[in-house]
């Protein structure tokens, strides 16, 4: 298996490693950042563990399944964050996931990650569309992904019972073709 990494001038999107834990659950645990995620806290450091593990092994050349990438600071080797995507055979369209320790945040890291993740799935893997669901109230999530370019598609109202209340939520997405336009202009 070929381990995966990208690259860009301040970060890497690589593989986890068992050496990422700490930081992993640090972050994972932080209410700031579980709040709109799918997980509860206190999030149990063996389930760190047991992810890790899984992922480490993973290869991202993976189809109809979820990969997780740690996302590193270049300059000391520290884990930040992760990003996610699972690409579907079916229709040939990808769904992507991303968190930041909150020490992180405001620093333009995460468009910086994904904007080399989506070259990573429309040039690599050849998706057709790439797809972002995010809370309403998620406005640092979905001012990223507008930042990226993505389009607001839908707005559901209430359409999920999450975490004791009733979520809204947008649905962003990105052609192929709006990516292209996007790096020519
Ligand atoms: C989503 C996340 C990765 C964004 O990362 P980030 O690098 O910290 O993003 P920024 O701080 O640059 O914020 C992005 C934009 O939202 C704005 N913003 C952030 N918080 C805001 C708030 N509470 N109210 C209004 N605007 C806000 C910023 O000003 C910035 O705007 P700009 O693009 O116009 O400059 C990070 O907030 C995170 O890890 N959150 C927890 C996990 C999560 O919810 N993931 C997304 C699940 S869909």
């Amino acid at each position: 298996m070929i381990p995966f990494l990208l690259e860009t001038e301040r970060l890497a999107l690589r593989q986890f490693h068992e050496e990422d834990l700490e930081a992993f659950l640090a972050y994972r645990n932080e209410p700031q950042v579980a709040k709109y995620q799918s997980w509860d806290i206190p999030y149990p450091r063996e389930k760190a563990v047991k992810f890790i593990e899984e992922m480490k092994g993973k290869s991202h050349a993976v189809t109809d399944d979820w990969f997780q990438a740690a996302i590193v600071l270049k300059a000391g080797g520290e884990a930040i964050g992760d990003c996610a995507y699972i690409v579907k055979s079916e229709g040939n369209q990808s769904v992507i996931g991303y968190s930041l320790a909150s020490k992180y945040w405001g620093k333009g890291y995460a468009a910086e990650a994904l904007r080399r993740l989506l070259g990573y799935l429309f040039e690599e893997r050849g998706v057709h569309r790439v797809i972002a669901d995010t809370d309403a109230e998620n406005v640092a999530s979905w001012k990223t992904l507008e930042r990226l370019g993505f389009r607001r598609e839908a707005h559901f109202v209430e359409s999920l019972w999450f975490k004791g209340n009733w979520a809204s939520e947008y649905h962003y997405a990105m052609l192929e073709r709006e990516w292209k336009l996007l790096k020519s202009g």
